[in-house]
């Protein structure tokens, strides 16, 4: 593999720029090698207690976003709380606009909240740098988008492989990763295509091993049954149960897609720029 040729993949615009997304997935901020440390599960080291709450492994106080445009302020974001713990699966649906990517930004470290207090596994985002919020974005918070991001010139294989190449894991263990996780997603027999050579539910399913390769804490999902019909969509909503109960990631899915939402054990709203919770029990079997 040319890991060389992957310089365009930098982050080069604006966090919300397609190449800081495909920055972020593929995980181009050298990192030291410690796998061990961000293995499902891992708790916090000794003297890094959690902020709030012991369980959360998000915990979100009073979080703001302004934007500055064209001389005027948008307030995207009025006023967030939110405690996630470890392993929970959470939809969030809510109106084109109403700020819900850009939750999911803050929350994955791809943008700043303007107040307020996002805690991750203990630690505050606020007080990170940018080489330790590039740790924790890479290691422990996985991505993925309604597009796949997918790199055109690697296979499957390569494409899942690459965060953790990059990341400096072993050849070997990304390669077993790589092909467990491609194995779990039902591609086990596409492991050598190329995106191209590949359906969109398959490249999304690619996606989603990707973003699974350095077994992160947390799965930030924006929208990915968004371009798939809905039997497409459906399939990978079943992933997203199965994944979670293999791994016990902890998942946070933005969908326009009510089928999806209703199933998850906890759904949140947003509107008006904050979020409420639908304390309805799920409705397995709804579409
Ligand atoms: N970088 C930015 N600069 C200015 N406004 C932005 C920026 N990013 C998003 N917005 C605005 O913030 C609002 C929420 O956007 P977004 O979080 O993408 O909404 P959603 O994902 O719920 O559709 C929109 O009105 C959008 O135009
Ligand atoms: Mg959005």
């Amino acid at each position: 593999m040319y890991l060389r040729s992957l310089h365009f993949s930098r982050r080069r615009e604006g966090p919300r720029g397609a190449a800081a997304l495909v920055g972020a997935i593929v995980s181009v901020a050298p990192l030291d090698p410690d796998p061990a440390a961000s293995e499902v599960g891992s708790q916090p080291a000794a003297g890094e207690a959690c902020v709030a709450g012991a369980e959360a492994l998000i915990s979100v106080r009073g979080l703001t976003k302004v934007f500055l445009h064209g001389g005027r302020e948008l307030q995207v974001l009025r006023g967030i709380d939110l405690d996630v713990g470890a392993g929970e699966l959470l939809s969030i649906v809510g109106s084109s606009g109403a700020g819900k990517s850009t939750f999911l930004h803050i929350l994955g470290t791809l943008d700043r909240a303007s107040a307020g207090v996002v805690s991750f596994g203990g630690r505050r985002l606020n007080e990170l740098g940018a080489g330790q919020l590039a740790a924790v974005r890479n290691r422990e918070i996985g991505f993925v988008f309604q597009f796949h991001h997918l790199l055109p010139e690697f296979t499957a294989l390569e494409n899942v492989m690459l965060p953790a190449l990059i990341g400096r894991l072993a050849r070997a263990e990304a390669l077993q990763r790589a092909e467990e996780l491609l194995v779990e997603v039902g591609l086990a027999e596409r492991l050598s295509h190329r995106p191209g050579e590949l359906s969109g539910g398959e490249q999304q399913r690619v996606a989603l091993a990707r973003a699974l390769v350095w077994r992160p804490k947390l799965l930030l999902a924006d929208e990915p049954t968004g371009n798939l019909d809905s039997a497409t969509g459906h399939s990978m909503h079943e992933l997203f149960f199965a994944l979670n109960e293999r791994f016990g990631t902890t998942m946070l899915t933005v969908t326009h897609n009510p089928e999806l939402a209703l199933r998850m054990p906890r759904r949140l709203r947003m509107s008006d720029g904050r979020l409420t919770e639908d304390t309805g029990p799920p409705r397995p079997g709804a579409v």
